[in-house]
């Protein structure tokens, strides 16, 4: 088995050197991917050696993406170093409230947040800065929405590498912001949105040599497909109705169905779930396409205070429409209060999650009550980012100051603002027994 980049257009296929600094074919420009041609696993002794790994203090065992590197053929952990930080083992946490909320019996979170740096962007980036060193790029960058600077600074600096990121200026959280900055990136905040900011930095990866560690990067790719592989892993390998998740730039979905076709490829499954991609309907370039079909059509200015899937151009469409199309999925988008609104809910379970990830489950209220989604089917919705990621959103939103883009009020229909009590504890004790009387 040597592994490869190919590319991912059926009629290009051209193949490449797993060592090639590529992102795009340099025959028809579509997106790459590592492809492991005459990979063949003995199923059930490879599941046992995963599970067995969970016992093992190897740093490279203890990773919850490479846990699974018979899936990461690209590089040879024996001869070249990885970069972790333990990323993945992201918890998978029913969740009844929100279950009830999105019109099902039950519901199951697969917590992306749990990771080293809050987001999925980890399991990724542990591929992607490893395969940068392999390469000897000291030099890193990105463009992002937040989660994949914070991520690619965190794991560049672990490794010694520079990270140098491009930021749309204005327009991310200060939790995202504050990460790259204290992990020691060079911090670039361009006056462009992310869509013009990406033409520009490929355009600069291309003439300075600095590696790019955006989703264009295949083997960011490779890291997230193992989310679903874990996620198999803690069920048992029973593969669910419905695997839900918010649609940005489509780099997750992309590794969501590559995962999952390699785990059916290799007799890991027999089936694959329905894929539902949930979007912002101020940046819904995707669902316009998914709908209507014909020529992708970007959105030129997109609008969401979920700023991680503020995305107008999103640069894996096409393979993203493919794991639709052959999972039977959908597309569905969301607006700013149905994406607040379930934001909450996911709080009041106890769990918490960033803007982004609660398109998940207002997606999901909308599409089991549109009859999309059966009430009794098993669902597994990917939160794709820490509750703390946007704490200025979650402020506003619980003290009924929360406004969309276009500036009119999100209704605080969950909302729960502290209230400024005397210090006195017979007025406290009064304010407590009318809020939440001893006997309830
Ligand atoms: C928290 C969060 N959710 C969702 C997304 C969208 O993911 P993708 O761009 O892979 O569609 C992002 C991307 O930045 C993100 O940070
Ligand atoms: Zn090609």
């Amino acid at each position: 088995m040597t592994p490869q980049l190919s590319c991912s257009n059926a009629q290009c296929r051209a193949t490449f050197s797993i060592e090639d600094v590529l992102y795009t074919c340099p025959k028809c420009s579509a997106l790459l991917e590592a492809s492991y041609p005459g990979l063949a696993l003995d199923p059930v002794s490879t599941k046992r050696l995963w599970r067995e790994r969970r016992m093992s203090n190897a740093a490279i065992d203890q990773s919850g993406v490479w846990r699974y590197r018979e899936l990461l053929g690209f590089v040879d952990p024996s001869k070249h170093a990885v970069v972790t930080l333990r990323e993945g083992n992201t918890p998978l946490l029913p969740a009844p409230p929100a279950a009830r909320y999105g019109g099902l019996d039950a519901l199951v979170f697969k917590h992306q947040g749990f990771n080293p740096t809050g987001s999925f962007k980890d399991n990724g980036m542990t591929c992607g800065a490893t395969q940068g060193l392999r390469l000897g790029l000291r030099r890193v960058a990105c463009v992002s929405t937040g989660n994949t600077s914070a991520s690619m600074a965190a794991y560049a600096s672990s490794a010694g590498m520079t990270p140098v990121i491009f930021l749309p200026h204005g327009n991310i959280s200060y939790g995202k912001l504050a990460q790259a900055l204290e992990y020691g990136a060079l911090t670039l905040q361009v006056e462009a949105n992310f869509d013009q900011i990406l033409a520009l930095v490929r355009a600069l990866a291309e003439k300075t040599g600095i590696y790019l560690l955006n989703s264009v990067n295949p083997f960011r790719i490779e890291g997230q497909k193992t989310i679903m592989v874990e996620m198999l892993d803690q069920r048992d390998w029973h593969v669910p109705d419905w695997v839900v998740v918010p649609g940005g730039n489509l780099g997750n979905i992309s590794a969501f169905g590559k995962g999952f076709r390699e785990l059916l490829q290799l007799g890991f499954i027999d089936k694959l779930p329905r894929f539902a991609v949930i979007q912002a309907a101020g940046s819904a370039p995707f669902e316009d396409y998914y709908r209507r079909r014909g020529e992708f059509q970007p959105v030129s200015e997109p609008e969401t205070l979920a700023t991680a899937i503020r995305i107008g151009d999103p640069v894996s469409w096409p393979k993203a429409i493919q794991v639709i199309d052959d999972s039977n999925g959908i597309v569905e988008k969301v607006t700013e209060q149905e994406i607040a609104d379930a934001k909450a809910v996911v709080g009041q379970c106890g769990i918490g999650c960033e803007p982004a990830s609660a398109a998940t489950l207002a997606g999901i209220r909308k599409l089991t009550a549109a009859g999309v989604i059966d009430r009794g089917a098993d669902v597994v919705a990917v939160l794709t980012g820490n509750v703390l990621k946007d704490p200025d959103y979650i402020f506003k939103y619980h003290t009924g100051q929360l406004k969309t883009p276009s500036g009119a009020s999100i209704a605080p229909t969950y909302g729960n603002a502290p209230l400024v009590v005397p210090n006195d504890p017979e007025r406290i004790a009064a304010i407590l027994e009318e809020r939440i009387p001893a006997s309830s």
